[in-house]
């Protein structure tokens, strides 16, 4: 079987005071997608950026941005993120008590709508048959650099059985390296996020190679 692989940077790990920079290096730098970590002190334990910080980058590139909404309550700000330029709207099945109800209001926005799963969340038929992009939690969200929970494997071929020939892409989010992106996407993953491995040092000229590792772990699927 073939399958197209994306690379997805997080610039959670980019330098925030150059943060428009990142973006433009990590576009050149091979970048297929850019994985944007919205939290907000609540939901996750931590505070990253929101839709305004996202409007000013989606100047500096035409790569397809995709939104990981770490919030809790997701829908007041729905469309802020649709108006600020995002493509892949995200959002957590534990945020709240009506994610049917998002998911309809992403998608009523024009824009693709993904479910994130944390670590502890089975996977739902009911939840896979309303979206685009499933992104499954490969370690507890709020921070980058942790390490990949490995039981979450078997979680991601489950989905890929799941899903069977429906054009629902499988997102793995947290701990990706090039060591075990194989793994990751011979368990059915198609878009791995990688932030503090892609941006290590926050040395520009190592991003390409950085990606490259990545993407050539992934080339026997
Ligand atoms: C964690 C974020 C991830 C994270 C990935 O809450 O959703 O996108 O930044 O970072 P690494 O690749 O460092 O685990
Ligand atoms: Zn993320």
């Amino acid at each position: 079987m073939s399958r197209e692989i994306t690379i997805a940077p997080s610039i959670l790990s980019a330098d925030f005071a150059r943060l428009g920079e990142e973006v433009v290096a990590i576009d050149q730098a091979g970048a297929d997608w850019i994985h944007l970590d919205v939290m907000d002190g609540h939901f996750v334990p931590n505070i990253s950026f929101g839709p305004a910080v996202i409007k000013a980058l989606r100047k500096h590139t035409k790569k397809l941005f995709d939104s990981h909404l770490m919030i809790a309550p997701a829908d007041q700000y729905l469309a802020g993120f649709a108006d600020a330029g995002c493509d892949v709207i995200t959002v957590h099945a534990e945020a709240g008590p009506h994610l049917d109800r998002s998911l309809q209001a992403i998608k009523a926005l024009g824009k693709k709508a993904g479910v994130s799963l944390n670590p502890s969340t089975p996977l739902s038929e009911h939840v896979l048959d309303r979206i685009d992009l499933i992104l499954i939690m490969t370690v507890n969200p709020g921070f980058g650099g942790q390490s990949f929970i490995p039981a979450m494997l078997s979680k991601i071929s489950q989905a890929r059985s799941m899903i069977g020939n429906r054009l629902i892409d499988i997102e793995v989010d947290g701990g990706v390296t090039a060591d075990n992106a194989t793994l990751i996407s011979k368990a059915g993953a198609n878009v791995l996020v990688a932030g503090s491995v892609v941006f290590k040092n926050n040395d520009v000229s190592a991003y390409a190679g950085n990606i490259n590792a990545i993407r050539k772990a992934c080339s026997h699927v």
